[in-house]
């Protein structure tokens, strides 16, 4: 592996090819793909006289430009703050003096930089407490959508996979797609009526890259965490890009590192094999075949583009969402209300009366997995009369 020296990423040798290459093409800006600490940063920008942008910095640039809902762009910022509260030093050295008698700004002798931190330390706390709020309203939208009983599936994949195509195809919503980097930012949900009737709900995630770095998985965990609480996965990958073994094995490794923080188990996953149209006839052949030969509704060929397999895809859907729906019946006191309402948030009420026995006879169906959850929490009162 390659050492990496604290104070410089690079050697003398390199830094002089570089600064002789910036020199040629009147660069002032070079971006490396990697992780810089700040004093690494700092050390190649006076060295190369040009502005240095690590990963970290260019993710947050992307993410900053594409977030569109208010809880993306909140959370983008609040990661953005982060970083540069790390790196203060390096972008305020030539600004840094003494400064006085600023007021309730800062006492006598406060650095220009100590009043920066500040500044970024209060406005993180104000972030913070906006993005609770919007948070909230998120929950209870979630918690007003899982109401209506219906089955979520979250559309997941690698960067440019095509999951913005192939939420339009499947809504015709119009959220954005484009051939640019994490076009979604924000999750949006969106109910699609399958072939059979039934309904499911969409919800499209960010887009995920090889080494995201951990900081940015944690500020975008609140969005990255709506995947967990999904009935199902959508994985859709890029099946005509080189890479996408690679990239398949990437997202497992996140939703797997999501799932392991989160203490709880991943939904089943579908994976959606787009961009078919793009397939040399003897490889589109051999990948029908492959996913043929896996266990059903685990892989469906497709292409957002041209149509081809998204009816064999949301069938699939289908399947999982509702094959393994249970109707229970349940008996409950009348006048508890708040049970009532956990049982609605299930699925959906068939049939309810109130019996000569004075209880309140409720038929439900829902989702096998999520009744599962609840007959584990079913007290003598609650009898489960039948499955
Ligand atoms: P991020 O938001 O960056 O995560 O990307 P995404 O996964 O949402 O990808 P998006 O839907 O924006 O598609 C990326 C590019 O692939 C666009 O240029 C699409 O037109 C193209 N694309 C998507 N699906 C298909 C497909 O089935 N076939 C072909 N040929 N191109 C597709």
């Amino acid at each position: 592996m390659r050492q990496i020296a604290p104070h410089g990423y690079f050697g003398a040798g390199r830094i002089e090819a570089l600064a002789d290459q910036i020199a040629q093409t009147q660069s002032s800006l070079l971006i490396l793909d990697a992780s810089l600490s700040p004093v690494q940063q700092r050390n190649l920008e006076k060295a190369l006289q040009a502005k240095v942008v690590d990963r970290t910095g260019l993710i947050l640039e992307i993410f900053a430009r594409r977030a569109a809902t208010r809880e993306g762009k909140l959370q983008v910022e609040l990661a953005r703050l982060g970083y540069e509260k790390s790196r203060l030093v390096r972008t305020w050295t030539h600004l840094e003096r003494q400064r006085g008698g600023l007021g309730k700004t800062g006492g006598p002798g406060e650095t220009q930089i100590e009043l920066d931190r500040r500044l970024i330390a209060d406005r993180i706390v104000k972030l913070k407490r906006e993005l609770e709020d919007v948070r909230r309203t998120r929950g209870l939208q979630r918690r007003a959508r899982q109401r209506l009983g219906l089955p979520t599936a979250a559309l997941v994949g690698y960067t440019n996979a095509g999951k913005s195509t192939l939420f339009n195809h499947l809504t015709q919503a119009g959220v954005l797609a484009k051939d640019m980097l994490f076009a979604t930012l924000d999750p949006t949900a969106r109910v699609v009526r399958l072939p059979s009737g039934r309904e499911v709900v969409f919800t499209d995630t960010v887009g995920f890259i090889t080494d995201l770095p951990t900081d940015l998985v944690a500020a975008f965990r609140a969005t990255l965490e709506a995947i967990l609480a999904a009935d199902m996965i959508v994985h859709v990958r890029d099946i005509a890009d080189p890479h996408t073994e690679r990239q398949r094995q990437d997202v497992a490794a996140v939703l797997q590192q999501l799932a392991d923080g989160g203490q709880g188990s991943l939904p089943p996953v579908i994976e959606a094999w787009n961009k078919a149209d793009k397939l040399a006839p003897d490889t589109l052949q051999a990948r029908a075949a492959r996913a043929a030969a896996l266990t059903e509704d685990e892989a469906v060929l497709c292409s957002a583009v041209t149509g081809q397999g998204i009816e064999a895809l949301l069938e699939a859907i289908d399947r999982v969402a509702y094959g393994a729906v249970q109707v229970i019946e349940i008996r409950l006191d009348p006048s508890d209300g708040k049970r009532r309402a956990a049982l609605a948030s299930l699925g959906r009420i068939v049939t309810e009366e109130v019996r000569e026995d004075g209880m309140l006879h409720l038929k439900l169906e829902a989702p096998a997995s999520r009744l599962a959850a609840f007959k584990s929490g079913l007290s003598d009162h609650d009898r489960l009369i039948a499955e």
